[in-house]
């Protein structure tokens, strides 16, 4: 499979801690790739500078061959890059349906409906996602779960060609977090979109993924099929633990 997008020694530091270290990583087309590692690895740090939210120290970023490195979020937008943040950012003030027109609108470069037709895509990926109940309550007033629904139809919203998705079940109930693995494997079959995909239950990964990579310390420590990051000496030893496929 070709690489959809590409780093090449992405370096990034918050004063005294290096949050990324060299990371030279492959996104193929069409693949959903798992990215885990402890708390504090850089996982967000990564997503944030491969959308442009954080700008790297070193390194080049390429998404299908055209260097991305010092593009403006909104610009990668266009281009195919979306995500989810782990901490929801909704537009608190507005209702739901308000807060996925935007992205309707400001997404991909070649869609550009009016106003009311933004409208109805926007509802039609509010019932994608499950909240058409919710389009009219502020989004101030959403659960969790329902926050995370709505960041997951906000980034469908800019039809991207990778999704990001930051833990998406962190916070849930049981049933909400099967809800929402359901719904991604959905985004898949229904949007055919590559998916990178941050998450701590390694379970739900070794099912969903066809590839993982690990990150320690800002640095990629293992890159491969989920059963052999599974074992991989190296992650059991910085994450998983030697006991965790017990529980799973
Ligand atoms: N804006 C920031 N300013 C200062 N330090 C930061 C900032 N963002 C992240 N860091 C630090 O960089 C390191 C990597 O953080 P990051 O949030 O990327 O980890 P993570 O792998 O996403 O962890 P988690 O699983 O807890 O979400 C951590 O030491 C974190 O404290
Ligand atoms: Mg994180």
């Amino acid at each position: 499979m070709a690489a959809l997008l590409e780093t090449v020694n992405i370096s990034k530091r918050f004063k005294g801690i290096k949050a990324l270290q060299g990371v030279g990583l492959r996104i193929r087309r069409g693949e959903t790739l798992g990215l885990i590692g402890p708390n504090g690895a850089g996982k967000s740090t990564l997503v944030n500078v491969l959308c442009g939210q954080l700008a790297q120290d070193t390194g080049d970023i390429f998404l299908d061959g055209v260097e991305i490195s010092k593009m403006r979020p909104h610009r990668r937008c266009h281009l195919g890059l979306s995500r989810t943040y782990q901490i929801p950012r909704p537009f608190p003030d507005l209702v739901v349906l308000q807060n996925v027109i935007p992205s309707v609108l400001c997404g991909k470069t070649e869609h550009r409906p009016n106003l009311e037709q933004a409208t109805q895509e926007a509802q039609a990926f509010l019932e994608f996602v499950g909240l058409a109940d919710k389009q009219n309550v502020e989004a101030r007033d959403l659960t969790i779960y329902e926050l995370r629904l709505l960041e997951l139809a906000r980034s469908l919203a800019t039809r991207p060609k990778i999704l990001f998705v930051d833990e998406v079940m962190a916070g849930l109930n049981p049933a909400e977090a099967d809800t929402a693995v359901a719904l991604m494997s959905s985004i898949k079959e229904t949007y055919g979109v590559t998916i990178c995909w941050i998450e701590h239950v390694m379970s739900v990964l070794m099912e969903a993924a066809q590839r993982i990579i690990a990150l320690d310390y800002g640095e990629i420590i293992a890159d491969g099929p989920p059963g052999e990051v599974a074992d991989n000496q190296r992650v059991i030893e910085a994450y998983l633990g030697s006991e965790w496929r017990q529980y799973a």
